[in-house]
């Protein structure tokens, strides 16, 4: 199994987010079996919460299924178990090489790194902002690009 883990702040909003939509897209292309998708925050405030009401909105409107989805917190142990630890901005992504005993096993990067025509590197904080219609695309982009990205290397191209 590839192991895909999307890590934000709160996993109420963002993580949450690319997790369904990435979960999606992997289904389409009949690819369930193969890839799984999970994420978590690297805060504890949220833990065994549903996605915020604005992530639920959003991707409702696209028929998206967030199912099963409740925040947790980053452990130690993910950073083993997961194949792709995929952080939403830079702050995430400095909580996470902050993990005690930080030693991942797999690739860990942000989102939008793999997108070299976007001016912008980190997925703005809905939380924060209110805009989530700007997060769903911006996820969306990334979660297609990262998918391609995961097929290749994993030789799971047609
Ligand atoms: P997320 O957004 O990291 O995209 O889930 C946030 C959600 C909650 C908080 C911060 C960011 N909070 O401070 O509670």
């Amino acid at each position: 199994m590839v192991k895909v883990l999307f890590v934000c702040l709160g996993n109420i909003c963002r993580s949450p987010m690319a997790e369904a939509i990435f979960r999606d897209k992997v289904k389409k292309e009949n690819l369930q079996h193969i890839i799984s998708t999970d994420s978590a925050g690297t805060g504890n405030w949220h833990i065994g919460n549903s996605p915020h009401e604005g992530t639920l909105d959003i991707l409702g409107e696209h028929q998206i299924n967030c199912e099963n989805i409740i925040a947790r917190q980053v452990e130690e142990k993910d950073l083993q178990d997961f194949n792709y630890i995929i952080a939403m901005d830079a702050s995430n992504l400095g909580n996470l090489h902050r993990l005690k005993g930080f030693k991942e096993s797999g690739e860990v990067f942000r989102l939008l790194d793999l997108m070299n025509d976007l001016s912008i590197e980190d997925v703005p904080d809905p939380y924060f902002t209110g805009n989530f219609v700007e997060v769903y695309d911006l996820v969306d982009k990334g979660c297609e690009k990262l998918l391609s990205y995961i097929k290749k290397k994993e030789s799971l191209s047609i």
